[in-house]
């Protein structure tokens, strides 16, 4: 059996998201989240899926969904909303450098929010490319590095103490950059700022889209 690579238990960063991200469905993200996953289709994996909060938002066409989270709150919280939601989700431990599936097994992956807090975002995307099938899509609604550059400086100088309140978030990352490095063809993508509430102001600039493994 092999070694597991990563380890994530932040438990009071969960019990903090679990509040935190649910109050932010209200001010616009869930919004985002049925954006992102609107005319999805197929068998879905989908990546550090904390409490569950896309779930509600699967359309009709998604016929199977496995939803991959590691920290043991998150996914305890993950596996009540699965019941309650009614989609047809079964929620597993495993982390995102190390998917539990086979390759090409899927004809999408999901990751929301969460290639900020990988530790290894090019490790992550490699997985998500391994097992989502040629001319499967990545859907992704991310927080990421500021197009501005003075913006982008505010957020590399927050990132030295935001991982350590945020269970291991990162405000600077390039994570568009990221996805076009692992292989995907970006075919869509929507810019935008976001802000739920004031301490979120390093993590505003947002993008939502969908890229394309060749
Ligand atoms: C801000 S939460 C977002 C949760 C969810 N995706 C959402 O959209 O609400 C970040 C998530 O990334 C997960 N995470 C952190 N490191 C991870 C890893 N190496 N593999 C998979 N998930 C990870 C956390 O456990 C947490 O669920």
């Amino acid at each position: 059996m092999s070694k597991r690579r990563d380890t994530v238990r932040h438990p009071i960063f969960a019990r903090t998201y679990a509040r935190v991200g649910a109050a932010a469905e209200g001010k616009g993200a869930a919004e985002h989240r049925a954006e992102m996953l609107a005319g999805l289709t197929g068998r879905v994996i989908e990546v550090g899926a904390g409490t569950g909060l896309n779930f509600r938002h699967y359309p009709p066409g998604v016929t199977e969904i496995l939803a991959v989270e590691p920290e043991p709150l998150l996914r305890k919280l993950a596996t009540e909303e699965a019941a309650r939601s009614g989609a047809p989700v079964e929620v597993v431990d495993g982390v995102a450098d190390e998917l539990p599936a086979a390759d090409a097994s899927f004809d999408a992956g999901v990751a929301s929010l969460v290639l900020c807090s990988v530790r290894d975002q090019a490790a992550a995307l490699a997985e998500v490319f391994r097992v989502i099938r040629p001319g499967g899509e990545l859907r992704f609604y991310e927080h990421v590095v500021a197009e501005s550059a003075r913006f982008a400086r505010f957020q590399r100088a927050a990132d030295v103490v935001w991982p350590l309140c945020g269970g291991g978030c990162h405000a600077s990352r390039d994570t568009l950059a990221a996805i076009e490095h692992a292989g995907f063809v970006v075919e869509e993508v929507r810019r935008f700022r976001f802000v739920p509430c004031f301490v979120a102001r390093p993590v505003a600039p947002h993008i939502l889209g969908i890229a394309r493994r060749p």
